[in-house]
């Protein structure tokens, strides 16, 4: 049974929108399994450009079923404006799946995301904003609302009444906010319940129809590795499980459905938010990657901090998520450089360490040990195979390969959905 995962192996935005949907044409069911509406991805296909928060990327690949996994947290509201936009685009969002597990971001989540962030000060996290840390942490908590409680009028408002009291005793008398309106917030959510409610099941029963019958599945990460609650750059991450490992518990099947890891990498680095960035570039060459590579938040439209490719990051992620193979995007973005490094481990007191630390304090002493390579031409759009690819992109593959021992499988070489070298098949 192969089962795919696309994941993220650096802090996100590696363009993984691209390669799912390239590779949902070849599966039979493409599942979210994480994260929320701070996802932001992009993908350029049939002569248009799409900006995906929650659906899979896969709708685009029209007629196979999608899922939003229990592990995906739902701003409903958001998502039925997704619903619209993809459609007004001309895809039909018919067979978008929502699992009926899957938790509520609730509008107490959003303001508490914001009043916490606020009173954090320096010290913030730098969040989406979208209740995403919230939302988990009443999950966790079990005071949280699922999609299934969207469906049982009486219930739900009997809950919200006392969920909401807390909250807004939260809101007001810790943050110095202001209350919410619990009828707003009741009239609200039943009605996306009623919208909503065809599309609400059991996922994880459609899901296990596909596996026995030995069907192609792919599943969508949001986010990256090091945005991972257990391991990434905590607390400077999300609360979600953007890891490989996310997927069994995201989507309610066995670990065993997971057949190929495909961890994808920018050809450089990029984080947005706070927290330690070993290879961050300031100065001008970082300038020039940002502006090329049009690095500015797709959710938030935050500038992305820049710095150059990280072995030790990438080591760590093929150890923690079992990769069995990299996408490598935005070889494009990299070109038009005489030279380019990539960090081949971190210098700590003297000593090489190539093991990434989960201690900020060592993290914020770690140098970059750089190797210096020939860089290559920026065009390189129209090439489709590697032996084409300029010299200097070539050896740039290839010590990824050798410092990580994974094939590097597919190459983005332009934002298309047809602008990719593939040198092995992935289902
Ligand atoms: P949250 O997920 O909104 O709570 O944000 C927590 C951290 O994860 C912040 O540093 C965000 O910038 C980062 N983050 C969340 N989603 C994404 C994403 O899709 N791409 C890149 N960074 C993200």
């Amino acid at each position: 049974m192969p089962g795919l995962v696309v994941f993220g192996s650096q802090w996100g935005d590696e363009g993984k929108g691209r390669f799912v949907d390239y590779l949902a044409g070849q599966a039979d069911m493409v599942i979210r399994y994480q994260g929320g509406n701070n996802a932001g991805h992009t993908v350029y296909a049939n002569g248009q450009e799409f900006k995906l928060r929650t659906i899979p990327s896969g709708i685009i690949s029209e007629g196979k079923p999608c899922v939003i996994g229990n592990g995906v947290v739902i701003d409903p509201a958001s998502l039925l404006k997704e619903i619209e936009y993809v459609e007004a685009k001309g895809v039909s969002a018919a067979n978008l799946h929502i699992s009926d597990r899957a938790h509520v971001i609730m509008p107490y989540h959003k303001v508490l995301d914001a009043l916490s962030e606020a009173r954090l000060g320096d010290a913030k996290i730098g969040t989406t904003g979208n209740g995403i840390g919230p939302c988990y942490a009443d999950k966790t908590s079990r005071c949280g609302f699922r999609m299934c409680d969207l469906l049982e009028e009486d219930r739900f408002s009997k809950k919200l009444k006392v969920v909401l009291e807390g909250k807004n005793e939260l809101i007001t008398k810790i943050y110095g906010g202001k209350p919410l309106s619990y009828d707003e917030i009741l009239n609200d959510y039943l009605e996306y319940g009623r919208k909503l409610k065809d599309r609400i099941e059991d996922t994880s029963l459609l899901i296990y129809d596909y596996v026995k019958q030995n069907k192609k599945i792919l599943f969508e990460g949001a986010q990256g590795m090091l945005l991972d609650l257990d391991y990434g750059t905590y607390p400077f991450v999300t609360s979600s499980h953007p890891t490989a490992g996310g997927v069994a518990c995201g989507v309610g099947v066995g670990p065993q459905v997971v057949t190929d890891v495909l961890g994808v990498v920018k050809s450089y680095t990029t984080r947005v938010g706070e927290g330690p960035f070993v290879t961050e570039l300031f100065d001008e060459i970082g300038d020039a990657i940002r502006n090329k590579g049009h690095e500015f938040g797709t959710v938030t439209g935050r500038p992305r901090r820049c710095g150059w490719l990280d072995l030790v990051i990438l080591r760590f992620a093929v150890r923690v998520s079992g990769i069995t193979a990299f996408a490598l995007s935005r070889m494009d973005t990299l070109g038009g450089f005489d030279t380019v490094k990539v960090c081949v481990g971190y210098e700590y007191k003297g000593k090489m360490i190539d093991n990434y630390p989960a201690s900020l304090e060592m993290l914020s002493k770690m140098k970059p040990v750089y190797k210096e390579m020939q860089g290559w031409r920026d065009d390189i759009s129209e090439i489709r195979n590697f032996e084409d690819l300029p010299q200097g992109a070539q050896e740039y593959v290839k010590l990824i390969e050798e410092e990580t021992g994974i094939p590097v499988a597919m190459i983005g070489v332009g934002p298309g959905r047809e602008q990719c070298v593939m040198r092995k098949t992935m289902f």
